[in-house]
């Protein structure tokens, strides 16, 4: 093994070099990225995308490949940080939607796309009678709160570090000034369940949800202990919240979402992403009783509106992948390949000796150069600069991940991408394997 300082200057050459041929084969994203600060802050639109020392700029997505603006095609294992389940373009979603645009995209009016979308979604969620549809996960993540506090008559929400509801509830980054109601959220530890007890006793009469991401997703991929919860549902009911599951990620795993394996019932839950088969998409759902809140006949009606939340395109697309995608078949076969593909990934690992560990559930892969799965942020020992080396590397090899070290494989990978994503793999540890060293 080698000495952690040399091991150290070893880590900050590879990424150096990494870095070099990353700069030198993306000539054209680099001057388009310099270009576009003259009208987007620091030249981007959605933060998540950027990664230093530039991001690439796309110019198509087609089925399982993304091509850049320097022509270069890659494997995508990004798919849009899990919304491009369904890969790119998608034929079925695709020819439903090339029939809908001469029908007129906005009609201003109710219609009948809206209800057959709502009704597949309720037959598949157990937990979920009524569907009330939003432009982003974020906004439906929104929307959940406020019905809680109005439905509890309280005013506090119970969520946990790390957890990523949107951009105005980023508790990766607690302290963020573009973080809502701020006084009003309390953070405990996700797999820590006395420190939610702990709030709950101080507080708990406050308590209008708790707010949890099954397997927490951006922070990770952290799997939840099914006792975890469970008794956070307990809690819930002990105290009178409405427990609330953002399944904006895990919704993937299963017809009826990642409640259905754990077999667990929230209250409220959150869909997004591929749910509205690759187009804007945010949907709350629950039983009547709460969601009824938020139709315009009802006495206490919450009111509720949002010029583009029952958008035709967004709702034909949706139904679209609901019906002919996102099939119970297809999600089994995606998560068996993904389990394949896990083993696979961990014997490359194991036969070099290279501490590894992959987070979250079937198709998404959280990669984690470590001895330990982490259970929580706080478990996490992979370094920003490794987690850097390991994504220019891939991209220089022609397979495209986020920086944040996240495989997303989506339904249109094939089995030549999978392959070349374990060579590559394979090629990355016997190069810079060791180096995890650095960070032992
Ligand atoms: C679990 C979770 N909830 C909510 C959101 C926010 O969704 P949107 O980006 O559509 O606002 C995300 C997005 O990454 C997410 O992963």
């Amino acid at each position: 093994m080698l000495q952690s300082a040399e091991t150290r200057s070893k880590l900050d050459d590879a990424v150096a070099h990494e870095q070099r041929i990353y700069e030198s084969s993306n000539p054209t994203s680099r001057r388009k990225f310099e270009a576009a600060k003259e009208v987007l802050p620091g030249g981007n639109t959605r933060g998540s995308l950027y990664f230093d020392p530039f991001p690439l700029f796309f110019s198509s997505a087609r089925s399982s490949k993304v091509t850049d603006a320097d022509g270069h095609e890659y494997s995508d294992f990004g798919n849009d940080l899990t919304a491009a389940l369904f890969g790119h373009s998608n034929e079925a979603i695709v020819a439903a939607l090339q029939a809908g645009l001469d029908n007129g995209v906005s009609y201003g009016g109710t219609h009948d796309h809206e209800v057959a979308f709502a009704r597949e979604i309720c037959r598949r969620f157990q937990s979920i009678e009524r569907v009330r549809f939003l432009t982003s996960g974020t906004e439906a993540n929104v929307a959940a709160i406020q019905l809680a506090k109005a439905e509890t008559g309280r005013c506090l929400v119970l969520g946990f570090f790390g957890g990523y509801h949107g951009n105005v509830l980023n508790w990766l980054e607690p302290e963020s000034e573009m973080n809502v109601d701020r006084a009003d959220v309390r953070l405990a530890r996700y797999n820590h369940i006395e420190t939610v007890e702990q709030i709950v006793r101080e507080e708990g009469e406050d308590i209008a949800a708790i707010l949890v991401e099954p397997i927490m997703g951006s922070a990770g991929g952290f799997v939840a202990d099914t006792a975890f919860l469970r008794r956070l549902r307990s809690i819930c009911d002990e105290i009178g919240a409405l427990l609330i599951f953002d399944e904006v990620q895990t919704a993937r795993f299963a017809v009826g979402g990642y409640q259905s394996i754990v077999d667990i019932s929230p209250n409220l839950t959150i869909l997004g992403k591929f749910f509205g088969g690759g187009l804007n998409f945010g949907a709350l759902g629950g039983a009547a009783r709460h969601m009824d809140r938020l139709g315009p006949t009802h006495v206490r009606a919450l009111s509720h509106g949002g010029t583009f939340s029952n958008n035709v395109l967004t709702m034909i697309a949706g139904y679209a992948a609901l019906k002919e995608v996102l099939l119970e078949e297809n999600v089994d076969r995606l998560n068996t390949r993904s389990n394949e593909l896990r083993s696979a990934l961990l014997r490359q690992a194991n036969s070099r000796r290279v501490p590894l560990q992959l987070g979250s559930f079937g198709s998404l892969i959280s990669t984690h150069f470590q001895a330990d799965m982490p259970r929580g942020p706080e478990d996490v020992q992979t370094p920003p600069i490794f987690r850097k080396l390991f994504q220019l590397f891939m991209i220089n090899n022609g397979i495209f991940i986020t920086r944040r070290g996240q495989l997303t494989l989506s339904m249109a990978n094939t089995e030549d991408e999978y392959l070349a994503l374990e060579n590559a793999f394979g090629v990355f540890l016997d190069r810079y394997g060791e180096l995890t060293d650095a960070f032992r």
